[in-house]
């Protein structure tokens, strides 16, 4: 099981946004992990393209892009030419998942699918074996700071036997509301990845909270 912090940009100062880039470059952070939110699939709009092309121009970690929005394969390309290492989709956005997860693989990049947290895990049985990563998220998506779902556990126990049975290099990352306790049943879970916005960005010593949680 791999063990891997992926701050969330989301909760960042975008005041001194290279700084926080530097931060997460120094740090024992796996990822940088982008919550692209187009007001339509979440209530929510964050930021775009531009955003993810001036940070790949400094960032020394793979981009984790997680698109938050409908119909993405009209977009896909274009955050993928941006910098993006893994295009995350959601599963409630796409009538034709495969198909999508082709435009990505196409591309040579790192295809993954997020199920919101009333999406059962089994609906991925038939679309696994073409997964680098599944995303389950913990909170309702659209913002940051929110409490987690504990029903996340037992999600992540049944996905790790699907993983297990069909595609055991699939990784798991999970986002929203995690912390040191939440951090830690979820790696105890089977977890490879953890997303952290308000927790790590709200720190006093954000680097070391990012080496406190991948030590969990
Ligand atoms: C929510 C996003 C998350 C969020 C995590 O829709 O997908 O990545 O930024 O923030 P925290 O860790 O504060 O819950
Ligand atoms: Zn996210």
């Amino acid at each position: 099981m791999s063990r891997i912090i992926a701050p969330s940009i989301l909760a960042a100062d975008f005041n001194n946004l290279g700084k926080e880039i530097e931060m997460i470059n120094q740090s024992e952070a796996g990822y940088i992990h982008f919550d692209v939110m187009d007001g339509v699939f979440v209530p929510n709009i964050s930021f775009g393209i531009p955003v993810i092309e001036h940070v790949n121009k400094i960032a020394q970690k793979p981009l984790d892009v997680h698109l938050m929005i409908v119909n993405p394969d009209a977009l896909i390309g274009l955050f993928i030419n941006a910098g993006a290492s893994i295009i995350t989709v959601h599963y409630e956005a796409c009538i034709h998942l495969h198909r999508t997860i082709q435009i990505i693989k196409n591309r040579g990049i790192k295809a993954s699918v997020c199920l919101n947290p009333h999406t059962p895990v089994a609906v991925l049985e038939d679309i696994i074996t073409e997964l680098d990563m599944v995303l389950l998220m913990s909170v309702n998506p659209g913002f940051g700071g929110q409490a987690f779902i504990e029903n996340t556990y037992k999600k992540v126990r049944q996905l790790k036997s699907i993983i297990e049975k069909y595609n055991p290099d699939c990784l798991i990352e999970v986002d929203g509301g995690v912390n040191y306790e939440t951090g830690k049943k979820l790696f105890e879970s089977g977890v490879d990845v953890l997303v952290a916005g308000s927790f790590v960005f709200n720190s006093n010593h954000p680097a070391e909270t990012i080496r406190k949680l991948k030590m969990l």
